[in-house]
Formats: C-alpha cells, structure tokens, sequence
C-alpha cells in the first residue's frame, strides 16, 4: 500500500514507518519536526517536512502523490499537562489539523485512515481493566482534543464511507537498535528513569505516593512500540471489514511507578535515586487496558508483554543514544555492577 504517515519523524510513527517499509509498504511522512528528528525517518520513506495547518503543503501532498490510499495519523501535541495549561493549543490545534488532513484526504479520494488515540478518553474508569465500553471521560484537553478526532471519523465514515480505525494506547514504551524515544521535553516515566541512569538527571520524581494502590504510587500499562506498529499493521490489513472502530491497546498489566524504577534498577544497575513530590492535576491512579477486542477481532497479540523486556529495548536505544537522535553516536557506558537504591 501506499502510506502517509503524519509524524512518522516521531517516537511511535518512525517506528511504525520502519515496520510498515519492512513489510514492503511505500511510506510518505508528513512532519513539521517540532517534536519530531529527520534522522528517526526511515531512508527508504519519502519525507516531507510540513505542518497539518498548511492547506497549500496538503494540497500539494496529495496532488503529488495520488496513489495514496491509506493515512496513519500520528501528528498531535501530546502533552496531557501542557494541555491543561495551554487547552485552546490541543482542543483547537490537534483537531482542526486533523480537519485538514481529512479535507484534503477525502477528497483526493483516500478511504482508509488509522488514528492515534489514548488512554487519557478515561479519566475515572469504573472497570479495570479498560474497556472499550467503559464511559468516555476524558482526563485533560489533549484527550478531549482526540476524542473530537474519533467522533469526526464516525461523522466522516457516516457521509463518505471513510473506513477508520481509533487505536487508544495507553502507556507507549522501548525502543529498537535504530529508534527510541526523544522528547524535549521529556515527561514520560520510562526514558525520564533512563535519564537518571544515564547521570543526566540526580533523581526520578515521583508525582505522589498516596494513591489507592498497593505501594502509594500510581499504576499504568507498558505497552512496547513495535506491539503498537504491529497493531497498525493489523488494522490496516482488516480495515475494509473492521467489526469495531476502537480498540484499547495495552498489555491487560499494570505497574506501579515504584516496581518501573525497580525493574530498571535491575537492568541498568544504576541506583536511581528517588524523590516523592506532589500529585499531578489530573492523574488517575490506575489505567490498565482491556485488550481482549482487538485480540479477538483482529488476532493481536503482544510480542514484548514483559516490563523488563520492554526497558531492556529501551535502555539499549538509549545507552547507544544518550543523547538522543542531536548528537554523534557514542559507545554506551559500561553498565554499573551496583544492584543498591
Ligand atoms: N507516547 C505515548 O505513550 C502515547 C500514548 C497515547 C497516545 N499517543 C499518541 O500517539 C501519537 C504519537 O505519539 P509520540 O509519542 O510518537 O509523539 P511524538 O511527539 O514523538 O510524535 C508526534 C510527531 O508529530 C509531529 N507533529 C506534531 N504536530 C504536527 C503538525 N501540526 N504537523 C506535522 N507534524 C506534526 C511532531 O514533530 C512529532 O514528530 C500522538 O498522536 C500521541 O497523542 C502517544
């Protein structure tokens, strides 16, 4: 097939881009690298650096390229706290991009679009795990913002037979030898850990220890970013007789923030100090996904379910990469044989 991918320079969206240029697909990225690195793109996929905003460079796009047939929207702000300080940046910025991409997609005459969604539709879940069903609350304006995306592509697959699919991660995690995860900044636990044990950071905070959960800290669900490529892959292999529109992707695990600085301790060897700090506007204390519909409707099924697994993958990407996708390669630091806190 031939794929535009929209922030395919990102985390998840390069990896997917390598997975799907394995799997022989022709792969056209679209990003404005503001979060996203040239060098992360695939050489093989045709990059274009723009932004969704920009009606002339979508236009163009899909004039220049009309064999197009399937979309992979990756593209987003995806900071939940920025986007409680900032809402209108997600709840007018990540749809009305999605808008354009969608306008000028339909019509040109491409039918087939994969969304990237998440677990932050679920703010206060009754059920754990995660269901599709469970009720849509979302926990911040970045979820609400895809949210509004979903229910634009049910409006759009009503009135122009769009085929779609919604995938709601819930926590994205690891990496592979060429690709890993570089924000700046940085908010996620797993390569924020990293850091610590890379001695580019003293400590881990750790945003409250005074949930409802077996060790005080809040649980998540770790799910290894080429079990999310695969899953993209899937979907987009059963689009055209899809029996659900949203599928829940995680491991059906969730683990504290104590026992993921614990598994890396194990694997880093590094100490990683900790230090407790206040709750985050916002967090929930559990998100641990129900995956049991896209196993059953589409035969997915993780190859890297195991935390360790999945910080090993990361760690190697990072040792390799310490400074991200910025700077020259350096050999990775001989690991620390201390096994203390
Ligand atoms: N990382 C996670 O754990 C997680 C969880 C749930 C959902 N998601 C969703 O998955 C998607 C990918 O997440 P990620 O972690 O890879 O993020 P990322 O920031 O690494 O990738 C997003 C990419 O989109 C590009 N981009 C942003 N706005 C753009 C615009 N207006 N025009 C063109 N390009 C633009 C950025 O430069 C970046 O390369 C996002 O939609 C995010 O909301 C991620």
């Amino acid at each position: 097939m031939n794929i535009l991918v929209t922030g395919g320079a990102g985390y998840i969206g390069s990896i997917t881009t390598a997975e799907l240029i394995r799997a022989g697909h022709a792969v056209i990225v679209l990003d404005n690298l503001s979060q996203g690195h040239a060098a992360a793109v695939h050489p093989d996929a045709t990059f274009i650096q723009g932004d969704l905003s920009d009606h002339a460079i979508l236009s163009w796009l899909f004039d220049a390229h009309p064999n197009i047939d399937s979309i992979m929207h990756f593209a987003s702000h995806t900071l939940v706290g920025e986007s409680m300080q900032h809402p209108l940046k997600y709840l007018r910025d990540n749809t009305v991009n999605a808008a354009n991409l969608l306008e000028h997609a339909t019509t040109h005459g491409v039918q087939r679009f994969i969304l990237s969604s998440t677990a932050n539709l679920f703010n206060t879940p009754r059920t754990i795990p995660i269901a599709e069903y469970e009720a849509i609350i979302p926990g911040s304006p970045y979820g609400e913002s895809k949210f509004f995306i979903e229910r634009m592509l049910h409006w759009f697959a009503c009135t122009s037979g769009l085929r779609y699919a919604c995938l709601r991660y819930f926590n994205a995690a690891g990496g592979t030898p060429e690709r890993g995860e570089d924000h700046t900044p940085e908010t996620h636990l797993i390569p924020l850990i990293l850091q610590v044990a890379l001695g580019q950071r003293p400590h881990i905070t750790i945003f409250g220890n005074d949930y409802p959960t077996r060790d005080g800290t809040c649980i998540r669900d770790y799910i290894h970013v080429l079990d999310l490529a695969h899953a993209h892959m899937l979907a987009l292999d059963h689009l055209d007789h899809l029996q659900s529109h949203a599928y829940n992707l995680g491991n059906g695990t969730g683990f504290t923030v104590l026992e993921v600085i614990e598994a890396a301790r194990r694997i880093t060897g590094h100490p990683i100090p900790t230090v407790v700090g206040p709750r985050r506007q916002g967090d929930p204390p559990t998100l641990v996904a129900s995956s049991e519909r896209i196993r059953q409707e589409l035969g997915w099924n993780p190859r890297y379910p195991h935390l360790d697994d999945i910080i090993r993958s990361a760690w190697e990407w990072h040792r390799a990469h310490p400074h991200g996708y910025q700077s020259p390669w350096s050999p990775p630091p001989v690991p620390s044989t201390s096994s203390g806190k």
